[in-house]
């Protein structure tokens, strides 16, 4: 099977016709997604407004679900699922967040770029997000979600710095973020629920063949170094990573799914009028293989 795809960018990212996500898909189907996110890395589905039931049902179809932060979590999603991750400014009443809340946090935690789950030593494979109710346009802006190509970044990079971060590795921590934004409301049995990984920030995208950068607002410091000179060259490598012309901005319509490979990109979210509705659900594939490539070591 050939998927109809139209380039969104130069560089990576491609919007899909002619498919039904609705139905679960065969195994022409999911091994078709799969070669083109080998090529594209983020793929665009328009017009797919899925059910919780189906977004599951879809989802699973390329493997084992992740739960991602919700791990630590004490109370029960609003979702019928715990593998449905609410990306959303809504409480758990169905209300919405109020400013200051804790919530509001954490969806102001997605507008850091990332990978998903990267603080997992199975992090994130695929994440696939649907839009379900969107803000209107703000002087915030109206929620968009930048993706940039990590393997186009690392190829950038000049000689003298990729022989640089040969062997170099991060650590990466859940918490990271969230403190960093100001929410140290965790207790030490949270803290210490998800101990950090390490990862080579040089890695092998396995369905490309490509070196890629792992990096992101998960990765706090680099071992073996002080954590402020790291930590200063993490942020210019990120800089460096997330240059507009690597970067793919998605404008979001109701019915959207897009499904992005978190080995060999980054994401964030972009602002907007946080008193409006905002509710997208993530299912993450869990990938399993990174072990093979890049974990360093899990402390
Ligand atoms: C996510 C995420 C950004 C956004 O769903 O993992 O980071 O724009 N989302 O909501
Ligand atoms: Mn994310």
């Amino acid at each position: 099977m050939t998927l109809d795809i139209r380039p969104l960018h130069p560089l990576f990212a491609g919007e899909v016709g002619g498919v039904d996500l609705r139905r679960a898909p065969g195994p022409d189907l999911v091994a078709a997604i799969d070669r083109a996110m080998d090529q594209y890395a983020v793929l665009v589905f328009r017009g797919q407004p899925l059910s919780q039931d189906e977004q599951i049902a879809f989802a699973s179809a390329f493997g084992a679900l992740d739960i991602g932060l919700a791990k630590l979590s004490k109370s029960r999603s609003r979702l019928d699922y715990p593998e449905l991750i609410d990306i959303s400014n809504v409480a758990r009443d169905g209300s919405i967040a109020p400013s200051g809340d804790k919530r509001i946090a954490g969806a102001l935690a997605n507008q850091l770029w990332h990978s998903d789950s990267s603080f997992q030593a199975v992090p994130g494979k695929y994440s696939m997000l649907s839009a379900v109710i969107l803000p209107g346009p703000s002087v915030m802006g109206a929620g968009d979600t930048e993706f940039a190509d990590m393997r186009a970044a690392y190829d950038a990079l000049d000689d003298a710095m990729k022989a640089k971060l040969d062997g170099l590795v991060a650590e990466h921590y859940a918490l990271y973020s969230r403190m960093w934004l100001g929410d140290e409301d965790w207790t030490g049995e949270q803290k210490r629920g998800m101990p950090p990984v390490r990862w080579k920030i040089v890695r092998t995208h396995p369905g490309s063949g490509r070196k890629s950068l792992f990096i992101g607002s998960h990765a706090n410091r680099i071992v073996g170094w002080p954590v402020a000179e790291g930590r200063m060259f993490l942020l210019d490598l990120l800089e460096h990573a997330t240059q507009r012309k690597f970067v793919y901005r998605h404008e979001w319509r109701v019915g959207d799914l897009v499904i992005w490979d978190n080995r060999c990109t980054l994401h964030r979210g972009r602002p907007y009028n946080m008193t409006q509705r905002r509710e997208l659900r993530r299912t993450t594939t869990r990938d399993y293989d990174a072990v093979n490539d890049g974990l360093a070591e899990v402390a």
